[in-house]
């Protein structure tokens, strides 16, 4: 970190200088930009789940950059979106899976990281902030603090209480709780979250400056769609990618359990949950056109940014694992970014790479806060403000806590087998030693992942990018 040297001013000027500020207060904040930040729950980019949202790309994408190259550092929801608060890896927010006893929105998070991360600091420098939707799995339980806990920084708060769902579930409202029963109009909870942010834009002018941060339930489980979509890509299936229903006799413990080929009523099932999670990102794409024409009409939209993402990947066949994230390849680690706001020229498409990490630098660099030092991502900003062609960075880890049971019902072969996640054949999408630490890096010339799993085999592995320069790397037959 560098020094620094503050000029000398004198007291006169001093006051001169807090007098003009103080005058200049609202036309001050009236240039600082609004953000709005969409984040869905598991949407891949590798079996094509930015397709369905065609004016999310056209109004956001097209109008911004696309990022090809976005990853996050741990492929489960709570890890992830602990990240994406904190702005720091996994093994520095502690976060480590998504219960209670591993870290999840528990009483060390809530002291130790929900004060600086960048809610927290977009409050500080004075900006009205608005969240609807899952926040982490954990939260809202008697035992995270219930629904009354609103972590800091935050105005207008509408979370969800636990993990994602569309129907029946509770929020807390600014700290009080509300019930949701099934009732499409009254309670589908995509829509929910967009009829409280049109509520808080009603409030916003040009002259105060405001954090929007819209979390859906889609595309994660139960893949409720909205009642107009239940029918949409009736003819399609799950993508039969390059490892769709490839037994991966190369791979870690956990990957070869699986039964390849998969079962009939697996595949039938996991094509299933394909169509719904497309159909449930139907109901995120108005939602994003909504917001944005209302944006619009208030004259808000040339002064806001807009981010699009998702806190992971998702797999539907790869390798015989039927429905899930949690696995170190591409399909999992590889997610949706879309940015488009002032000063970012429109139309491009970027190979930068970015990470879940750098939006809390980001958004905090993008409002005039300062970044934490302790922090882990870097910000976006160069790229987006000033079209930087150099690599931010091109290194990173990939980090995950295996998460299991002592037993599973119905699957006595796994008695004290420490698994998670398992369906009707007992294959099973996580274990205790689907623990992993993966270094990643991609350059022009070459790229390589580098993984070591904690299990009693012990096995590194290594393997050069055989994509040659230039190229995105592909992760998906990797190590
Ligand atoms: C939540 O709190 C904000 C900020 O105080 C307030 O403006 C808003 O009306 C409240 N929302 C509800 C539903 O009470
Ligand atoms: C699905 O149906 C649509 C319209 O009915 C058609 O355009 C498309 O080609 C079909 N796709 C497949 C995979 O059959
Ligand atoms: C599974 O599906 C395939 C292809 O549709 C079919 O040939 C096969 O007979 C089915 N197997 C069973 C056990 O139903
Ligand atoms: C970024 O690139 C575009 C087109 O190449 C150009 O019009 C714009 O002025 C550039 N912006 C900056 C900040 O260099
Ligand atoms: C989560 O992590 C904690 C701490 O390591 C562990 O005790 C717990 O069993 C884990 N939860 C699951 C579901 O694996
Ligand atoms: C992974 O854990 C399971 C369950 O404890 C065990 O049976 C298996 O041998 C382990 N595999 C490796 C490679 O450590």
């Amino acid at each position: 970190m560098k020094e620094m040297s503050f000029p000398v001013v004198h007291r006169q000027e001093l006051l001169l200088i807090l007098l003009c500020m103080i005058l200049n207060g609202s036309s001050a904040n009236a240039q600082r930009p609004n953000i709005v930040f969409f984040l869905t729950d598991d949407q891949d980019v590798a079996l094509g789940g930015q397709t369905p949202m065609t004016k999310t790309k056209s109004l956001l994408g097209d109008k911004g950059i696309i990022f090809n190259n976005m990853f996050v550092t741990s492929p489960l929801c709570c890890p992830s979106r602990s990240s994406i608060l904190s702005g720091r890896y996994v093994h520095n927010h502690k976060g480590f899976n998504n219960s209670l006893e591993g870290g999840c929105s528990d009483i060390h998070w809530q002291q130790t990281q929900e004060p600086t991360a960048f809610p927290a600091i977009l409050k500080a420098q004075g900006y009205t902030t608005f969240f609807a939707g899952k926040y982490l799995n954990q939260y809202g339980f008697p035992k995270s603090g219930g629904v009354e806990h609103i972590p800091p920084g935050w105005d207008w708060w509408t979370g969800l209480v636990g993990n994602s769902q569309y129907y029946g579930y509770s929020l807390s409202v600014n700290g009080t709780l509300e019930k949701h029963g099934d009732n499409y109009k009254k309670d589908y909870l995509t829509d929910l979250i967009y009829r409280h942010a049109t509520e808080f834009l009603r409030f916003q002018t040009k002259d105060h400056p405001f954090f929007m941060m819209l979390s859906t339930p889609a595309c994660h489980a139960p893949f409720t769609p909205a009642p107009q979509y239940e029918n949409n890509y009736a003819n399609m299936s799950a993508p039969r990618t390059a490892s769709y229903n490839v037994k991966a006799e190369d791979k870690h413990w956990l990957i070869r359990q699986a039964i390849v080929p998969m079962p009939n009523d697996t595949v039938k099932s996991s094509d299933d949950i394909f169509r719904n999670r497309w159909r449930t990102l139907l109901s995120v794409d108005d939602m994003v056109e909504s917001v944005l024409m209302q944006l619009q009409d208030k004259g808000l939209l040339d002064n806001t940014y807009l981010f699009f993402s998702s806190d992971n990947g998702f797999h539907l066949g790869q390798f015989g694992l039927p429905s899930d994230k949690r696995q170190l390849y591409d399909f999992d680690i590889r997610v949706p970014l879309m940015v488009r706001g002032p000063g970012i020229t429109p139309g491009q498409v970027s190979e930068q790479i970015i990470l879940n990490i750098d939006f809390s630098p980001t958004f905090i660099e993008l409002t005039g806060g300062q970044i934490p030092k302790d922090i882990d991502g870097i910000s976006m900003v160069p790229i987006l403000k000033k079209n930087t062609s150099t690599p931010l960075q091109n290194i990173f880890l990939v980090e995950h806590y295996g998460e299991y049971e002592m037993a599973i019902s119905g699957c006595p072969q796994y008695k004290d087998q420490y698994m998670a996640n398992c369906n009707g054949h007992c294959v099973c999408e996580d274990s205790r030693n689907n623990t992993y630490g993966c270094v990643i890096q991609i350059t022009d010339a070459s790229s390589f992942k580098y993984c070591k799993m904690e299990d009693l085999e012990f096995r590194t592995r290594i393997q050069l990018d055989q994509d040659g320069p230039k190229q995105p790397i592909k992760t998906e037959l990797f190590l």
